[in-house]
């Protein structure tokens, strides 16, 4: 960095103060991560532990033909998965919609008339000849927002997440609306399952992987699901259940350390901020530092800053086109981070046509420095709930499946997850992780369908 001025070094160094997660901080993390996960388990604190009654992984005998709906935090997306009589095999038909922004703070009608278009248009692409002697099919619902169940294909919706306020739908069984309006259409579908996408991720990655123990999304949100024994679930105690019995839990731990008497996260101004102005400030305090939705806000913010209070960034540009809030997804980092640093040409070329900057050679290396900087604390600090879990459940090695835009897509993502990995767990250096996380199978799909298959399995043989 030759020929950089002074205050954008010393910037670039304040920066690098705020955002660095060491060693020693991933250890504080992951220790109260510990706490509050058998808080939660305790029916206590802030990560929900949501019981999912998903109770074991596929044996690899499950056959028909499933839909799966996918509605995640960004797009929509229908399945049609077959179950072939291969032992783990599928055939996979799929379509996706756009989710539009406006139907994400509209009203329940709105939203479930949309979903139930989406599935409608799907049967009549994909079964036009067939559509009134078509079987019922059962659909396993992927819903990647926290749930109370009591039953595998019921779900109270505890709170909505990922920016989403929907009103109506806060406190109200989700399967019954959405089925009313399946009905109203005449389709023959069915939801035999209810799922959370790390559950679906779970099971997915576990159908072919004995080795899996952990499912985890890192994409627009943040979360991890694993298998507990009834025994270690207190707030299930109540229920008589075997105490070796499995259940998987989905924990929605992007909640983790939202409130308490032991704040640990490295808070900036700009995560406060994210929160202040979200539509549900207090909550989900981990996966507002972290998850794919709010990356792209960190750096906004970051930059507005520097620009409008410090003269450090554009100075005497119009910035105008920073100031809507979520412009940036976290692909705007990640382009800027797969620039060769030795020009950074593209980079500049993108700050011109999109955000209408002149942006010089210093300016774009304290981008790039930025940039790295958010993502290289979102990589590491989500290291910790992963850690958590194994430390909590004496998992020394296993493997766990993960999935979501982040993961599979971010530059260097998975190396900067696996070497805080690494440092939490005292690895020694050199020899082979025991603890692996890989992209897993599609899990809001085939996971869906598989748990929406043990579903129908399990009413066959009567066990309820
Ligand atoms: C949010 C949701 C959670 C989901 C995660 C990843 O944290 O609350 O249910 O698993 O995003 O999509």
């Amino acid at each position: 960095m030759a020929d950089v001025p002074q205050d954008i070094l010393s910037e670039i160094a304040n920066l690098e103060r705020l955002f660095t997660v060491d060693t020693a901080k991933l250890k504080e993390v992951t220790e109260q991560f510990i706490v509050e996960l058998k808080e939660g388990l305790e029916g206590k604190g802030n990560i929900p532990m949501n019981p999912s009654w998903v109770m074991n992984f596929p044996d690899g005998e499950e056959t028909g033909r499933f839909l799966a709906l996918d509605m995640g935090g960004t797009n929509l997306r229908v399945c049609e998965i077959t179950l072939v009589d291969e032992k783990g095999e599928f055939d996979i038909i799929q379509s996706k919609y756009r989710m539009p922004e406006e139907l994400k703070k509209g009203n329940a009608e709105e939203l479930w008339d949309y979903i139930a278009d989406c599935i409608e248009q799907f049967i009549d692409s994909h079964h036009e000849e067939e559509k009134d002697s078509l079987e019922v099919l059962p659909m396993g619902f992927t819903f990647s927002y926290p749930a109370t169940q009591t039953y595998i294909d019921h779900g109270v919706l505890q709170r909505w997440t990922k920016g989403w306020a929907v009103d109506g739908v806060e406190g109200e069984d989700v399967v019954p609306q959405l089925e009313a309006a399946l009905r109203e259409r005449n389709l023959p579908v069915t939801v035999a399952a209810l799922v959370n996408d790390t559950t679906g991720t779970l099971i997915a990655s576990g159908y072919t992987d004995p080795a899996m123990r952990i499912g985890c999304i890192f994409g627009t949100g943040l979360n991890g699901a694993y298998l507990e024994t009834c025994g270690n679930i207190p707030k299930l105690a109540h229920m008589n259940l075997p105490p070796d019995m499995h259940m998987c839990i989905n924990c929605e731990y992007g909640a983790f350390n939202s409130k308490g008497n032991h704040p640990v996260l490295p808070k900036t101004t700009y995560d406060v901020m994210i929160d202040e102005q979200s539509p549900r400030p207090g909550q989900q305090a981990y996966e507002k530092m972290l998850a794919g939705l709010y990356l792209g806000e960190v750096f906004r913010l970051t930059v507005v800053d520097l620009h409008d209070n410090k003269n450090i960034l554009f100075p005497n540009q119009n910035i105008d086109a920073f100031r809507t809030p979520f412009c940036l997804d976290a692909s705007f980092l990640s382009f800027i981070e797969e620039d060769p640093f030795e020009n950074l040409s593209e980079t500049q070329d993108m700050f011109l046509d999109k955000m209408k900057i002149h942006a010089n050679k210093p300016e774009l290396e304290l981008c790039r420095r930025l940039a790295e900087l958010i993502a290289l604390r979102a990589a590491r600090l989500s290291a910790c709930g992963i850690a958590a879990i194994c430390k909590m459940k004496g998992f020394d090695s296993c493997h766990v499946g993960a999935d979501g835009s982040v993961f599979n897509k971010y530059p260097h993502f998975k190396q900067r997850n696996a070497q805080a990995l690494r440092e939490i767990l005292d690895w020694p250096k050199g020899k082979k992780d025991p603890v692996v996380v890989s992209s897993s199978e599609d899990g809001s799909g085939v996971g869906a369908a598989l748990i929406a298959a043990l579903t129908v399995k399990r009413i066959k043989e009567g066990v309820t």
